[in-house]
């Protein structure tokens, strides 16, 4: 793919201070651009100054949601270069988000190449201190005018990136998940198993009642009996129950998350059992009543490995760890983030290398 560059005149001031630089608030100086037109495909490829869009207001992405996005990160280790994880995993996502709403596939290969020109291209913005990194969202939205119920013929492709540091405001600190028993997320047949806008749109309320009460998120259970756990507001879940590790399978209502893959084969490796599969609510509140939920953690390339400390459904309430990181959980998010930050060897092959910093 050949990418075309107009640079920014008027670089943006960069964070004074790194260390509270937030979840994606500032975003560096360019943007990578692709348009897509039916009949002719992707084209156009370029690097721009970061910008806003025109948009007409029938614009499809308005009205009827389509649009997909994703979540990366580039780091900087501590011999100054800057890497990617696994960004062809999110590049092979992307297409099945894409199958599933009607957006026209980009290659792999494409994906990742725009990826790195990005990254290359605001490298400065990679930020340096531990724990920190240059968050990366790529996205598709339709781009037809007009009301019409139907797939778009015209899309844009988009990438932006901002330096920052840890989702959660409690950083590797144990949050309070509230289990969600009225509103659902995901239901077989519909879109759980993408990253489209409209699911994310469609939990807001639930997070935001579940923060009113001092949680961070919720945690889904599925959509059809409510009993089994599914995933949380922007990550994947495990628990660590009698020396077992649960998660729940990806059968299309849940997010089949980089991170949740990557830690599901560290703990393999590790010797555990990883069971995938179906984990009713119940049984997780009746192990912790009997002492046997020694850990729970969610997982997510925004959240990395966040420990639980308390889980809350219905009237019952199960705390974990004695509020605590447990010792997997920490030796996971050790692993994960030494490999990310090239502390590691990176023996699996999940580092993609970018440039010199
Ligand atoms: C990510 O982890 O990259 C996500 O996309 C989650 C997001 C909703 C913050």
């Amino acid at each position: 793919m050949e990418i075309r560059y107009e640079l920014t005149k008027n670089p943006k001031q960069k964070p004074a201070d790194e260390s509270k630089l937030g979840f994606a608030k500032q975003f560096s100086d360019h943007m990578f651009v692709m348009d897509y037109t039916e009949g002719e495909g992707w084209h156009d490829a370029r690097i721009v100054p970061y910008q806003s869009f025109s948009i007409d207001p029938a614009t499809v992405v308005l009205h009827y949601a389509q649009e997909i996005f994703e979540g990366l990160k580039a780091y900087r280790t501590a011999d100054n270069k800057i890497q990617l994880f696994r960004p062809e995993c999110n590049g092979a996502r992307m297409n099945d988000s894409a199958d599933r709403l009607c957006i026209p596939n980009i290659p792999v290969e494409d994906f990742v190449q725009a990826v790195k020109a990005l990254v290359e291209v605001d490298k400065d913005w990679v930020p340096h201190i531990d724990g920190s990194s240059y968050y990366i969202r790529p996205f598709i939205f339709a781009n037809d005018v007009g009301l019409g119920v139907h797939a778009s013929k015209h899309y844009i492709f988009c990438i932006i990136g901002a330096p920052s540091g840890a989702y959660y405001a409690e950083g590797i600190d144990p949050v309070r998940i509230y289990v969600e028993d009225d509103y659902i997320r995901a239901a077989p047949g519909l879109t759980g198993f993408t990253k489209c806008g409209g699911n994310y749109a469609a939990s807001i309320k639930a997070g935001e009642m579940a923060e009113r009460q001092g949680y961070a998120q919720v945690l889904w259970l599925d959509g059809v009996e409510k009993k089994y756990v599914e995933e949380v507001g922007s990550m994947n879940i495990m628990f660590k129950i009698d020396g077992k590790i649960y998660t729940a399978a990806c059968t299309g209502t849940v997010l089949p998350g980089v991170t949740r893959r990557s830690i599901i084969e560290l703990c393999r490796d590790w010797g555990y059992e990883v069971i995938e599969g179906k984990l009713a609510i119940a049984d997780v509140m009746k192990a912790a009543q009997e002492g046997k939920l020694e850990e729970v953690w969610g997982t997510g390339t925004a959240a990395v490995v966040s420990p639980v400390k308390e889980l809350k459904w219905k009237d019952q309430v199960a705390y974990i760890s004695d509020g605590k990181i447990g010792a997997l959980t920490q030796k996971l998010y050790d692993t994960l983030t030494g490999i990310q930050w090239g502390k590691l060897p990176d023996e699996k092959g999940w580092i993609t290398p970018v440039c010199e910093g």
